[in-house]
C-alpha cells in the first residue's frame, strides 16, 4: 500500500514500513531525443588553450573602444556580449583566448565571461567550418517539418549535429527558436535566415554552396516576400517599407 508514496514520507512512517520505488512513467517519455551536441565544457586542445595569443585587430579594437563607450563607465562589462561576438567573428570561434581577452578588456572575473560565452548558442566554443547551419527545432519549425529538414541535411552532408563536415565546409547546429517562426521551419547560415524550407530546396541550398557559389537570395524560399501572407499583402498596401540594411552594419 506504501508503494506510491515518495521515499520521505515513507521512512517517516516507520522503518517497518519498506519503500519499494515504482518506475514512474513520463506521458511524454517518447519525446524526441533533442540532439543538441556541442559541449560547453572547456578541454585545452592545440588551437583552443590559455597560451594561444588572441588580441583584436586594430580595426576591431576600434570597434570595442566605441561600442565600450556605449556603456557608462562602471557597467562597461554590459560590452561583454558584442565583444565576445567581435572575437568570434575575428577568430572563427569563441576560443578560451578570446573569452580571457575580453575579461581582460573589461575588467571582469574570467569565470563571468566563461559563463556568458557559454549559455548562448551564438557563441562557438569549437573551431566552425566555413557556413554555420543552425537548424530550429522548435515547435512551430518541428509542426511544421523540421524534423525532415535536418534529416535531409544528415543524410546530405553526414554529419550530425555538433560535427562539421571533413572538408570544413559546414558546422550543423540544432537550435532552439531564432525568432522566424511565421515563415517556418527555417534555419540561419551564419547569419542569413532561409525560411519556408523543404527537404529539397534545403539540399539545394548546400549544393550551391558546395559549388563555391554565395546564396544570394536570402529570407524564404517559397517565392513569398518576408512573412506576408501566401495569398499576397493585406495590410500598407500604400508604400514600400523601409529597407533596414541601410542601419546595419554591411559586414555583418
Ligand atoms: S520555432 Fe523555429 S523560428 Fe521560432
Amino acid at each position: 500500500m506504501f508503494r506510491n508514496l515518495p521515499r520521505s514520507i515513507a521512512a517517516s512512517l516507520g522503518s517497518a514500513v519498506r519503500y519499494t520505488p515504482v518506475k514512474q512513467v513520463s506521458p511524454i517519455n517518447h519525446v524526441m531525443k533533442r540532439s543538441s551536441a556541442i559541449v560547453a565544457v572547456h578541454r585545452d586542445t592545440k588551437e583552443d588553450n590559455q597560451n594561444t595569443p588572441f588580441e583584436f585587430t586594430e580595426e576591431n579594437m576600434k570597434r570595442a573602444q566605441e561600442i565600450i563607450t556605449k556603456y557608462p563607465p562602471q557597467y562597461k562589462k554590459g560590452a561583454c556580449m558584442p565583444l565576445l561576438d567581435l572575437g568570434q567573428r575575428q577568430l572563427g570561434f569563441t576560443s578560451i583566448s578570446v573569452m580571457n581577452y575580453v575579461a581582460k578588456l573589461l575588467d571582469m572575473p574570467p569565470m563571468r565571461v566563461y559563463e556568458v560565452a557559454t549559455f548562448y548558442t551564438m557563441y562557438m566554443r569549437h573551431p566552425m567550418g566555413k557556413y554555420n547551419l543552425q537548424v530550429c527545432t522548435t515547435t512551430p519549425c518541428q509542426l511544421c517539418g523540421s524534423d525532415e529538414i535536418m534529416e535531409a541535411i544528415t543524410s546530405h552532408l553526414k554529419i550530425k549535429p555538433g560535427q562539421t563536415t571533413p572538408d570544413k565546409l559546414f558546422t550543423l547546429q540544432e537550435v532552439e527558436c531564432l525568432g522566424a517562426c511565421v515563415n517556418a521551419p527555417m534555419m540561419a547560415i551564419d547569419d542569413d535566415y532561409h525560411e519556408d524550407l523543404t527537404p529539397s530546396k534545403t539540399v539545394e541550398l548546400l549544393k550551391q554552396l558546395q559549388a563555391g557559389k554565395p546564396l544570394e537570395k536570402i529570407g524564404p524560399v517559397s517565392g513569398r516576400d518576408s512573412c506576408e501572407p501566401f495569398s499576397g499583402k493585406k495590410v500598407l498596401l500604400g508604400s514600400e517599407p523601409t529597407d533596414i540594411r541601410q542601419f546595419t552594419r554591411s559586414d555583418l
